[in-house]
């Protein structure tokens, strides 16, 4: 950045002058200027206001008297855009009414006609050293709050969790490329949501594109835009000023792979059929399963690549390294459903601890807290019966898992009305025939059922 004074001011501070006198307006913005100001000067009041917003990082000083919205008019406005944005009126002489009115009304201060250049730019100084704290507050405050938010959003207490929190903090604000690693399941997109939440791009796009899905035909467009007649944005266009996560990276064709990398490289992408490339201002994630070290190594994926894309990588460890993570997780998750659903809160038993505490979890997180949920939903069933429903639907066709989810429910129907077809049927809301022909479509045999 270039320096503007040799000496740089000690505080910059920004004002906004409404004076309807052009011989007033011009000597205080000389005043000010000369006092290394940054002034922008209005002569209608309504203007002036129109200009100032929520997070304006100054000081506004008004006349009192002016045609249309006079002094007092301003001071209402600005109050109901921002309250602690300071603001100074200057009165004329014997106007002590209107200004006493104008303090309790909320302004900063009055000046009063005729004065001293150095009254108004102590003032002017003051206001805006409140205004800056104020600023600072609701920045901290701000980041407090989204601090918070990583702590419910990313949930875990094993010392590896507790570092990837430790390490989002230091690395979100920084515009450097992160690779997640690790298995389904294990939280990379929340983790990348939380890097993205926490950076100053937060109010920008948070775009996951995922390499996995992309369509052989459509690959081209769908991932770099179109122009001609059918122009569109891609969406590294889109993310313009956030992020993009490329999911699933290493599913990216090799032809891409190489035109990713030139988008990295030069930071613009050129639509397809475009002439001329787009400037590009994004901040990149991506996420891989453990496997990627290897598809480098067997030449799938571009070794140039890969080194691109993990400026830093981040390792999420699966569920059953994750010390006692997991029945923290069931808690919580638990209990996040029973709001969701509107069920009262299930007792988690000793013997549901141990179940949660043995389970595998190959599907780590999600398949927990998919069990957490039907947990939930069949409100006397333990983690138990609940895993044997989950345990059945990994890997399985859309169809298969619907019979097999459908078994375990006449399952634990059955045994909650001891092997009673009639009993069973009512609690199922079917008619006994339609249970009777599904329990001899699943092989199910009721006399097992009775106790
Ligand atoms: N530490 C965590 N705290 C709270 N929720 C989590 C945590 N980790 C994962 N989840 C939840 O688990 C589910 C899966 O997480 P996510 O989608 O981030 O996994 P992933 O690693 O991207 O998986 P995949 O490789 O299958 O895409 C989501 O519902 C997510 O909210
Ligand atoms: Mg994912």
């Amino acid at each position: 950045m270039t320096q503007q004074h040799a000496q740089p001011p000690l505080m910059n501070v920004n004002v906004i002058l409404v004076d309807d006198e052009r011989a007033m307006r011009e000597s205080i913005a000389q005043w000010l200027t000369l006092a290394d100001c940054s002034i922008t000067t209005f002569s209608d009041s309504a203007e002036a206001v129109s200009h100032v917003t929520p997070d304006f990082p100054g000081v506004v000083v008004t006349d009192l008297k002016m045609p249309g919205i006079d002094g007092l008019g301003v001071l209402e406005s600005v109050m109901a855009i921002d309250p602690d944005i300071p603001v100074v009126l200057i009165t004329g002489h014997g106007d002590v009414n209107s200004a006493v009115d104008a303090m309790r009304q909320g302004a900063y201060d009055f000046i009063e006609k005729p004065f001293e250049p150095e009254r108004l730019l102590s003032t002017i100084h003051r206001a805006s050293e409140k205004r800056d704290l104020v600023l600072q507050n609701r920045a901290l405050r701000q980041q407090a709050v989204r601090s918070n938010s990583l702590e419910e959003s990313l949930i875990g207490e094993c010392p590896a969790l507790r570092q990837i929190r430790a390490d989002i903090k230091q690395f979100a604000a920084i515009d450097i490329n992160i690779l997640l690693v690790g298995e389904t399941g294990t939280g990379k997109e929340v983790v990348a949501r939380c890097l993205h939440n926490l950076s100053s791009r937060h109010e920008k796009p948070f775009n996951a594109i995922d390499c996995g899905a992309l369509s052989a035909e459509r690959i081209e467009r769908d991932l770099f835009g179109e122009a001609g007649s059918r122009s569109s944005p891609g969406p590294f266009e889109l993310a313009q000023g956030g992020t993009v996560f490329l999911d699933e990276v290493t599913n990216m064709p090799p032809d891409q792979q190489i035109k990713l990398l030139r988008v990295l490289e030069q930071r613009e992408v050129q639509r397809v059929g475009a002439s001329e490339a787009n400037t590009l201002d994004i901040r990149l994630l991506s996420a891989a399963n453990s496997t990627l070290s290897d598809v480098v190594a067997n030449g799938h994926f571009r070794k140039d690549l890969y080194f691109r894309l993990n400026t830093i990588e981040m390792t999420l460890p699966p569920l059953r390294h994750r010390d006692d993570d997991g029945v923290l997780l069931f808690q919580v998750f638990t209990k996040k459903a029973c709001q969701l659903y509107q069920r009262e809160l299930p007792d988690i038993t000793a013997q549901d601890i141990t179940a949660i505490r043995t389970h595998a979890w190959p599907g780590n997180v999600r398949e927990l807290k998919n069990a957490a949920e039907r947990f939930v939903l069949y409100q006397t069933m333990r983690v138990q019966e609940v895993l044997h429903v989950t345990d059945t639907t990994v890997n399985r066709t859309l169809s298969d898992q619907v019979h097999a989810f459908e078994k375990s429910i006449i399952e634990y129907a059955l045994t909650q009305c001891n092997g009673s077809i009639s009993h069973a049927a009512e609690y199922l809301r079917v008619p006994r025939r339609t249970l009777n022909d599904k329990l001899q479509r699943h092989g199910i045999d009721r006399d097992e059922f009775i106790r």
